[in-house]
């Protein structure tokens, strides 16, 4: 029998600063009605000046470790998720493979934006699978907040989006030990980069930093909502049949749906497209906002930690985001 992977333990973390729509409508032009009605959104957390997806990373890998009762020295790869890290380059991969204080293994930064974790699991699953690495730290980490349009230009993201930071930690299954990776699937469609993207730094440019990117606020990201919102609702299902067809299972079989927390509007349309019942669909997005990357394995960890999942439940995961790109693993638990 061919060897897989099983996630041996899970963390998140978010930063203590917890920002309501309210909080929002002193600082910007719009109503927590608005956001509610719109996203479902009604708290997010922001990070304070001088923190970054590397140092939320950090605290959810270090719980994530302590849940697999697995020590840094001991992790022989790291996969990182993230479209927001401290810098431009290196990405936040060998920031926490040095500040857990890992050997020098490799890190992998993945750049699949709400599909990050995903695509970093999957990643993951395959160094497992070929026997290549045997205890792997998945990571996803996103600070938007420091880089948000709060004006009316921008204000369409701007409340939607939190920061937090979700992990991992990735084994073969041997013995039943841990929660196995039954098949994940991975798509994009490069053509829509532009509907959800931010161009600059732009290496095309000479110089990149002009007076037109300030005046323009180019280093914004933007998006066309509708036509994510479009995309979303048709690209996770697709994933999770992909996902089904794999493992030969339907819909009737899955325990719980954890789908990407882009807006709770979207998860509920998923689930009906889908037909599976909402109590089978995981949504913290009332709490969190749209946490990117860490939006999935921050769930994951949340609805472990509640001891929401049993012993062999069949648990879907999926996303949608820029790119665009989209993806799908299933679990048994
Ligand atoms: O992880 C993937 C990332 N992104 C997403 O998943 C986002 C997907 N898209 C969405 O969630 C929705 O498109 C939004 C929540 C962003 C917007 O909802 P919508 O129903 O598509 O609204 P809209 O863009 O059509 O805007 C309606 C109105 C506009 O005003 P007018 O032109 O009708 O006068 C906007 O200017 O709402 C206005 N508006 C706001 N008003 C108050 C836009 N943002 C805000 C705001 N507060 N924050």
């Amino acid at each position: 029998m061919s060897l897989k992977s099983a996630i041996t333990g899970t963390g998140h973390y978010v930063p203590p600063k917890v920002v309501s729509n309210f909080d929002l409508e002193k600082v910007m032009n719009t109503t927590d009605e608005w956001i509610v009605q719109r996203s479902g959104i009604r708290f997010r957390h922001y990070a304070e000046d001088g923190v970054g997806s590397k140092a939320l990373g950090l605290e959810a890998a270090r719980k994530a470790l302590e849940d697999a009762k697995c020590d840094p020295a001991d992790i022989d790869f790291i996969v990182a998720a993230t479209l927001s890290p401290d810098h431009y380059f290196p990405g936040i991969g060998v920031q926490i493979q040095d500040e857990l204080g890992c050997g020098n293994i490799g890190a992998l930064d993945v750049r699949a934006q709400c599909s990050g974790f995903l695509y970093a699991l999957s990643a993951a699953d395959q160094y497992i699978r070929t026997g290549t690495y045997k205890k792997i730290l998945v990571v996803a980490s996103e600070v938007q907040s420091h880089n948000l349009d709060y004006s009316d230009d921008g204000r369409d993201m701007a409340v939607l989006f939190g920061d937090g930071a979700g992990a991992v930690v990735l084994e073969p299954s041997i013995g039943g030990a841990g929660h196995e990776i039954l098949t994940t699937h991975l798509f994009s469609d490069g053509k829509n980069a532009e509907i959800l993207s931010m161009n600059v730094p732009d290496s095309t440019k000479n110089p990149t930093f002009t007076s037109e990117v300030f005046e323009n606020k180019l280093y914004f990201p933007r998006m066309d909502g509708k036509r994510v919102f479009v995309n979303a609702v048709e690209r996770m299902p697709e994933a999770v049949r992909a996902a089904l067809a794999a493992i030969g299972k339907t819909i009737d079989d899955v325990d719980f749906l954890i789908p990407h927390q882009a807006n709770d509007r979207i998860s509920l349309m998923v689930a009906q497209k889908l037909g599976i019942p909402v109590e089978k669909v995981i949504r913290n997005i009332e709490r969190f906002g749209n946490t990117t990357a860490a939006s999935i394995p921050i769930a994951l960890d949340e609805t472990v930690k509640e001891g929401r999942l049993k012993t062999g439940d069949l648990v879907l995961l999926t996303a949608f985001g820029s790119g665009f790109t989209w993806a799908s693993a299933a679990v048994r638990w």
